[in-house]
């Protein structure tokens, strides 16, 4: 029996402070008219001090399991795409799957820029189809605002922070994840990067200096770009899924600038009504802007039973991809008793990851103890 890749459930979060060009005027030498006519943005969220990407992401998973017949025990795979991980390593994702107890599942952080939200979801989409796994979140998460250098009035003024999952469950049902095209151009690694903290140039007091640590983009070069590859990737994945651009009835792309958006719509003859646009609330939020912008439609009621959808992006890398899907209203509604279950679930794994992390230092004292008693016997 053929087996399909289905969205069952949806869930974003935001942090509570919100940064308006207008407050942004007073520390940044520009103006709200610029940022609207160049960009599209109005305001965007900025994460504060107790707000992470993994306790966004958290929220957001948590909130995508509501909907569906799951909870987080029942998930066999986290996928977190993200350029703002907390850590080198351990991985974010990893992180989340100890905070919302998903104890049964695998957890590794896709790094692919802005388009990483669309290869996680073909990451999990294959492993759901070829029968490994039953049940993955896929998670979108950042705080870009850590890594903007808020003198650089061309970057700062782009960036926000959020988080968005999705939960996607295996069924018999056809739909759901229809097609994706990902792809990477690697030659234009310069025009889009955060270039110190890695390998090739660890922080020191001169990459702190330099100011290495944030945001560094030709804008216009990446503008350019970006204009060129949103329409053809688009035409390659409705190709792949075996339709007709007139079969889509929506098209949620990467939330970056307004006027990237319009000349991809341009560039398909498409009208700018079926395209999501949520640039001016949220700004460039990376990997989580298309669930954030999915999110909303969802929530507007644009997005019906047996919809073809588009989800398109292109970031740093340089990355972009394409997926198809056909949204299948999910009939499978949540009992009381998983309502209930997931209550308790998230006080439980709270409670089994602090015995685990105890019972950890206490293994390491015994050990330590008998280490040390081997010692003073050998001398
Ligand atoms: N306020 C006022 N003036 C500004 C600002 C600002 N915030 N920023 C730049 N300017 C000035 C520049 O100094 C320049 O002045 P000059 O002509 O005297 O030198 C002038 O405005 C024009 O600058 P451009 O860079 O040519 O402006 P442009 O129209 O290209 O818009 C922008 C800049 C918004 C950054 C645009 O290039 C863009 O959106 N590029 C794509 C960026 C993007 O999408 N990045 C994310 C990729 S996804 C990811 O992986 C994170």
């Amino acid at each position: 029996m053929d087996r399909y890749a289905h969205v069952t459930g949806w869930g974003i979060a935001t942090p509570e402070r919100i940064l308006s060009n207008e407050e942004l005027t007073q520390f940044v030498d520009t103006s709200d008219e610029w940022i609207i006519s160049r960009t599209g943005i109005e305001q965007r969220y900025i994460a504060g001090p107790g707000e992470t990407t993994a306790s966004l992401a958290s929220q957001a998973a948590c909130r995508a399991l509501e909907p569906t017949n799951i909870e987080a025990h029942d998930l066999d795979l986290i996928i977190l795409a993200t350029s703002t991980p907390e850590h080198i390593f351990p991985s974010t994702a990893s992180l989340v799957q100890d905070e919302i107890g998903a104890i049964r599942a695998g957890a590794f952080d896709l790094s692919a820029a802005c388009t990483g939200f669309i290869y996680a979801l073909n990451m999990a989409a294959q492993a759901i189809r070829t029968g490994s796994i039953e049940n993955a979140l896929v998670i979108g998460s950042e705080t870009l605002s850590r890594y903007v250098n808020w003198d650089d009035r061309s970057t700062c003024i782009l960036f926000g922070d959020g988080a968005g999952a999705f939960v996607l469950q295996a069924s018999d049902k056809p739909g759901g994840i229809l097609s994706c095209i990902m792809r990477s151009d690697g030659s234009g690694a310069d025009l889009l990067s955060l270039p110190a903290g890695g390998s090739k140039l660890p922080a020191s007091h001169e990459t702190v200096d330099r100011k290495q640590h944030t945001i560094q983009m030709k804008g216009r070069e990446v503008f350019r770009f970006a204009t060129r590859v949103m329409a053809s990737a688009t035409r390659e994945a409705v190709e792949e899924a075996g339709l007709q651009l007139e079969d889509i009835q929506l098209i949620i792309p990467h939330q970056a600038n307004k006027r990237i958006i319009e000349s991809a719509a341009r560039g398909l003859r498409m009208p700018m009504d079926r395209f999501i646009l949520n640039v001016n609330r949220y700004g460039n939020t990376s990997t989580a802007s298309i669930p954030l912008a999915f999110f909303e439609a969802m929530d507007d009621g644009r997005i019906h039973d047996g919809d073809h959808l588009v989800l398109v992006g292109f970031g740093a890398g340089l990355t972009w991809g394409a997926l198809a899907m056909q949204w299948i209203e999910p009939v499978e509604k949540p009992t009381r008793r998983i309502q209930r279950r997931r209550r308790w679930i998230r006080w439980y794994s709270r409670i089994r990851s602090f015995i685990r992390r105890v019972l950890r230092k206490i293994e390491g004292l015994i050990w330590g103890a008998k280490s040390h008693s081997r010692k003073d016997s050998n001398e």
